[in-house]
């Protein structure tokens, strides 16, 4: 194939790259995203295999073939294991990067040190930190999800980590510019050794501190890194796609950091550094919060009475698969004709999009899926608020300062005529603290599993009476 015509299957792959988010951006066109990613990939590889000088290292194509079979596998977690499982994939990515900056410097050194020109040395570099630290820091983001039993979910801090974890990165960056300064020169392949070493060292030391429920933002913000050390590489191999891929893959996963630190009213700074989802002392007020428990068929009788329904879905309700069930009451409510809507807060769940993937997956109607800020103006004519296993998302302490989660928006649930909240305890969310919503004047708890329990309510509307 003519350099001509791969540069034009490069264009056509970066088309199709762009194309791909645009389309993942929303839930009517996303399976098109997702063929589009695919289309573009495979533009990418046969068009880089077609390169006559790639094209004579053929027996590359058996591991390649060998890695769709882990590949698969790994497609074929369940939903809830998708964070992890990106995290994995990520790892891998930074390594593959980490070992072509590594390679191409090694080859450099030995056979053309004149190559090793200040600017492939930065890109190299650079390269290099990121690739080998967003491999260890991504292996264990995705034990931390995984809740691998030698890895702590919770913070792991100690007395000056940060000057620590700091310090390990400054002296990385120190010897990459030594290194750029001096790539040729007989201690060179040792520095260069040590870069790896404070890197990969780097990469888990800043992951170590992090609670395990912000795993999600640090692995998009570790998604950010692999895609600017892929332009790094890009730069290195002289690659425009990879530049053009990595700068899309880098920034789309900073936007999504963004877009998630802001949904929880959090700044980059302190999900890396504020060891959030420690143990949180609640003050002792003196004053015993009291729920109130309501029944199925009660529950049931407010449900058919009701004009508007609108449902939170939350992590709980991922975690005990309760979607279909959901379905099915959504069902039972609209054969009624009882309006009912989902209100989609953007940090719901353990991974962005969450309640969107798993309610798309019981086929529930995007067009009744409202996000937060539109839903919030018409809380307080919803007669009825069922909240599905969310907690720290329906939390009215975010309005108040002081609460750990001081100024996260949230979905004015308080404000229906109604509360009714599914969950199995009285234990409280993520962010470890009481919800005032539970206590509420117009709030009812239905204790128990939320599968069951909204199993019970369509059982109760389509066998018990309510017709
Ligand atoms: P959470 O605050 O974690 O609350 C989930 C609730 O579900 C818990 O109160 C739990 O109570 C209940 N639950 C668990 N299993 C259940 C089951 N089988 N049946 C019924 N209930 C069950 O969830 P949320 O409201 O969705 O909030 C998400 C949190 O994750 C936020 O704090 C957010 O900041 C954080 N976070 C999210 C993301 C993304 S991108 N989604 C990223 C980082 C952090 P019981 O144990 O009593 O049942």
């Amino acid at each position: 194939m003519s350099r001509y015509a791969v540069e034009t299957a490069y264009l056509l792959s970066t088309a199709f790259f762009i194309l791909s988010l645009h389309w993942m951006s929303d839930p009517k066109t996303a399976r098109r995203g997702v063929f589009g990613g695919v289309a573009a990939m495979l533009v990418a590889v046969l068009a880089t295999w077609a390169k006559p000088e790639v094209a004579r290292f053929w027996w590359v194509a058996w591991p390649i073939l060998l890695a769709i079979i882990p590949g698969i596998w790994l497609a074929m977690v369940p939903l809830t294991a998708v964070p992890q499982r990106t995290a994995f994939s990520h790892a891998f990515g930074g390594l593959a990067a980490g070992l072509v900056g590594t390679a191409k410097y090694a080859y450099w050194y030995a056979h053309e040190p004149e190559m090793l020109t200040g600017f492939r040395m930065l890109a190299i570099v650079v390269e290099i930190i990121l690739g080998y630290l967003t491999f260890t820091g991504s292996l264990i983001a995705a034990g931390k999800l995984q809740e691998i039993k030698w890895i702590p979910q919770r913070p792991w801090v100690y007395h000056g980590q940060k000057l620590v974890n700091l310090g390990a990165l400054a002296l990385a960056l120190i010897l990459g510019v030594v290194l750029m300064m001096y790539p040729a020169s007989a201690a060179a392949p040792w520095l260069f050794a040590l870069v790896i070493i404070l890197s990969l060292n780097f990469g888990w030391m800043l992951v170590m501190p992090i609670g395990g429920a912000d795993m999600p933002t640090v692995i998009s913000i570790l998604n950010s890194y692999a895609g600017l050390s892929a332009v790094a590489m890009g730069f290195v191999l002289d690659n425009k796609l990879l530049i053009t891929a990595g700068a899309l893959d880098g920034s789309s996963g900073l936007i999504l950091s963004i877009i998630m630190c802001k949904a929880m009213n959090r700044s980059f700074f302190n999900v890396l550094f504020g060891a959030f989802g420690q143990v949180q002392q609640t003050a002792a007020t003196g004053e015993q919060k009291m729920y109130k428990p309501e029944t199925i068929e009660g529950a049931a009788q407010v449900l058919e009475q009701a004009n508007l329904v609108v449902i939170v879905p939350g992590y709980g309700m991922a975690v005990a698969q309760a979607q279909h069930k959901v379905r099915e009451l959504y069902d039972q409510l609209k054969k009624r004709g009882i309006s009912c809507k989902f209100a989609i807060h953007p940090v719901a769940g353990r991974m962005p999009g969450h309640m969107n993937v798993v309610l798309a997956e019981a086929e529930i109607p995007y067009d009744d899926l409202v996000e937060m800020d539109s839903i919030n103006p018409d809380m307080p004519q919803a007669d009825v608020c069922l909240v599905i296993g969310a907690n720290d998302v329906v939390n009215p302490a975010a309005r108040h300062s002081g609460s750990p989660i001081s100024g996260m928006p949230i979905i004015d649930a308080d404000r229906a005529k109604t509360v009714f909240a599914i969950k199995r305890s009285k234990n409280p969310g993520f962010a470890g603290i009481d919800n005032e919503l539970y206590f509420g004047e117009h709030t009812y708890m239905l204790f128990g599993d939320a599968k069951a329990v909204v199993g019970d309510l369509v059982k109760q509307f389509s066998g018990g009476g309510l017709h």
